[in-house]
């Protein structure tokens, strides 16, 4: 399949490296691709650089994301949440039309180390942000509950235990990613939480999920539903 990853940070590398290992012909979005080589830096520490990490993965194109989004069948939005809104505009309305487009993205900042959400209070959603910014997408909010290897090895914590949520104003759309996420990653419990407003609750989530990572000192945890 033609895949998009709108991103180049942590996730996007994450999703577009295994979506290639996987097969998938895979097509990276950046703002300006033709720096992303001179890319040496480590974004955080510990994290390889964009260039060092596009070595290992040569096959991934980088490209705008107008191009990268007109090539897909399918997109992966993993730009920063200041950018996302930004990032789809660039994209093209017209190039998602149709299209799904599954929103990984948070609307997180830090102010004086603790987090906030810049869009929320229940009222809003970047993901139905993202929705009127391409109208004609098929926006389907999912994986931004867990860290990036999570969201492509679910099996990686907890023998794969816990669970996955997908939510967005087409509910074949939400059948459908369900589908990929299963076949590609392996998630094994998806949890469908109907329309686009269920986006509200799952940028919520990460405010709880950002503490954990704080009191747990890892990122690498998710939850699981028990009756
Ligand atoms: N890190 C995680 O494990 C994790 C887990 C769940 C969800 N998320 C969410 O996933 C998203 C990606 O996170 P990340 O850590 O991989 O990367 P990030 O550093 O948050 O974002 C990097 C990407 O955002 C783009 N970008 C930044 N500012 C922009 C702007 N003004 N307009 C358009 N694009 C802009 C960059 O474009 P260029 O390529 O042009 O520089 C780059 O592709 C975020 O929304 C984050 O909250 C992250």
């Amino acid at each position: 399949m033609n895949i998009g990853v709108l991103g180049t940070g942590i996730v996007g590398q994450t999703l577009a490296g295994k979506l290639r290992t996987l097969g998938h012909e895979v097509v990276m979005g950046s703002r300006d691709p033709s720096t992303l080589a001179e890319r040496t830096e480590p974004p955080r520490p510990g994290m390889p650089s964009f260039a060092g990490w596009h070595r290992q993965n040569e096959a991934v194109r980088l490209a705008t994301f107008a191009d990268a989004a007109a090539h897909a069948e399918i997109i992966f939005l993993a730009t920063s949440g200041e950018g996302a809104v930004a990032s789809v505009e660039a994209a093209g309305a017209d190039a998602l039309a149709g299209k799904v487009v599954i929103d990984v993205t948070n609307a997180l900042e830090f102010v004086d180390g603790v987090v906030h959400l810049f869009v929320g209070g229940g009222r809003d959603s970047l993901a139905e942000r993202i929705q009127r910014a391409a109208p004609g997408a098929r926006v389907v909010k999912s994986l931004n509950t867990v860290t990036a290897q999570v969201m492509v090895e679910p099996q990686s914590i907890g023998g794969g235990d816990h669970v996955m949520w997908v939510a967005g104003d087409d509910e074949t759309a939400r059948a459908e990613v369900t589908t990929l996420l299963e076949e590609w990653f392996g998630w094994r419990e998806i949890v469908d939480l109907g329309d686009l407003t269920g986006a509200r609750a799952l940028e919520s989530y990460v405010l709880l999920w950002v503490r954990a990572w704080g009191a747990l000192g890892t990122p690498m945890f998710n939850v699981a539903i028990r009756r």
